[in-house]
């Protein structure tokens, strides 16, 4: 792995680190104004900055190889460049003057696995530049400044859940997010349960042209058809029946996923949240089409394994990982009898989390 010195030809003045972070229940909520429930993970994304002497950006990612100099009236570059363009374009905008910066990327996070790879490198970027440049940002505007960074930058219209847990989740208890107010609480784990995390080994791409931004158009106009500011507006389920398919059934998930968060964070057993969770995977398949058929098979697979207290696809769907919680102990037992039942289904699954060293 090249280092910073071996790129730029210096040391680093500081460095910032931002984990990924796996979504445990409230899925495509956040841009509804409504509740969600992500935990960090262990993989994370580490920046290294450093004044650049030439007057131009460059940034250097050590998985891609990749190196970009940002030159002059420079477009927004493509790739993990966007990312950091973004993060400074909108860190001047905020009226923040940033000097000619060196940046040295790398990270744990997967990519294209619905573990939010891009809001960890968000919100480390930004971290490194507070450090660097001693900015007045708390954690809370570093995650808003990742959003618009992810929204003007890199295309995809996207909530606040994975960059306020990529600032504000640890990866020892769920952060239960009001999206709307921003209210949050740091809360256990459901008892004697843990968190598994599987790649379908589907990639999944959220940004432009993706059907993400398509299913938040479907909300935002269900929502004016139900005449509410946002879907998180609407407590039960019975009220979106009037308006026409498929904005009928995108609301009905949104209503009780909302529901099925507001009953996860009442300290419920981890049986009944494996319930929930299995919930929302078939809200998810069924209302929200967010889903693909290996996701599909390997969800099933892992609810049907002893010891599993229930699974669903998590992330922005159209591939990526499955999230479940098991039973402490357990977790090596299960994780390789469904890794094999998924392989002779002929795909491939890779376990995430726990991470394996
Ligand atoms: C992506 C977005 C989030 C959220 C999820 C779906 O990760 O970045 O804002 O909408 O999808 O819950």
């Amino acid at each position: 792995m090249m280092n910073f010195q071996q790129i730029f030809g210096a040391s680093p003045e500081t460095e910032a680190s931002a984990p990924g972070r796996v979504n445990l229940l409230g899925e495509h909520t956040d841009y509804n104004d409504g509740f969600v429930l992500p935990t960090a993970i262990p993989q994370q994304t580490t920046v290294q900055l450093g004044f650049s002497k030439d007057g131009l950006h460059h940034f250097y990612s050590v998985e891609l190889d990749e190196r970009v100099t940002i030159s002059e009236g420079h477009h927004t570059p493509s790739g993990f460049a966007s990312y950091l363009f973004g993060c400074i374009r909108l860190l001047e905008r905020e009226g923040y003057t940033v000097p000619p910066v060196n940046v040295h990327v790398t990270s744990s996070v997967p990519i294209g696995c619905g573990l939010s790879s891009s809001a960890a490198l968000e919100v480390a970027t930004l971290r490194g530049l507070r450090s660097l440049l001693s900015l007045p940002l708390d954690d809370v505007q570093i995650a808003q400044l990742g959003q618009q960074a992810e929204i003007q930058y890199a295309g995809l219209n996207c909530g606040i859940m994975d960059q306020m847990a990529a600032s504000l989740a640890d990866t020892h208890s769920m952060l239960f997010l009001d999206t709307r107010t921003l209210e949050r609480r740091v809360l256990p784990f459901p008892a004697e349960a843990e968190i598994l995390v599987i790649d379908s080994g589907v990639h999944h791409s959220l940004a432009a042209g993706s059907g993400y931004n398509q299913r938040r158009a479907e909300c935002e106009e269900a929502a004016r058809l139900l005449g509410v500011k946002a879907l998180r507006d609407i407590t039960h389920p019975q009220a979106v029946e009037s308006i026409p398919e498929p904005l009928r059934k995108r609301s009905r998930h949104v209503v009780t996923e909302d529901n099925r968060v507001l009953e996860a964070i009442q300290g419920v057993s981890a049986k009944r949240f494996g319930e929930l969770m299995n919930a929302s995977h078939t809200s998810q398949r069924d209302d929200y089409e967010v889903s693909v058929p290996e996701v599909d098979r390997l969800v099933a697979i892992l609810q049907e394994t002893p010891g599993v207290f229930g699974a669903r696809l998590t992330g922005g769907g159209f591939g990526g990982a499955c999230v479940a919680l098991v039973e402490v102990g357990k977790v090596d037992g299960i994780s390789r009898e469904v890794i094999e039942r998924y392989g002779r289904s002929g795909f491939t699954g890779r376990i995430l989390v726990p991470e394996v060293s």
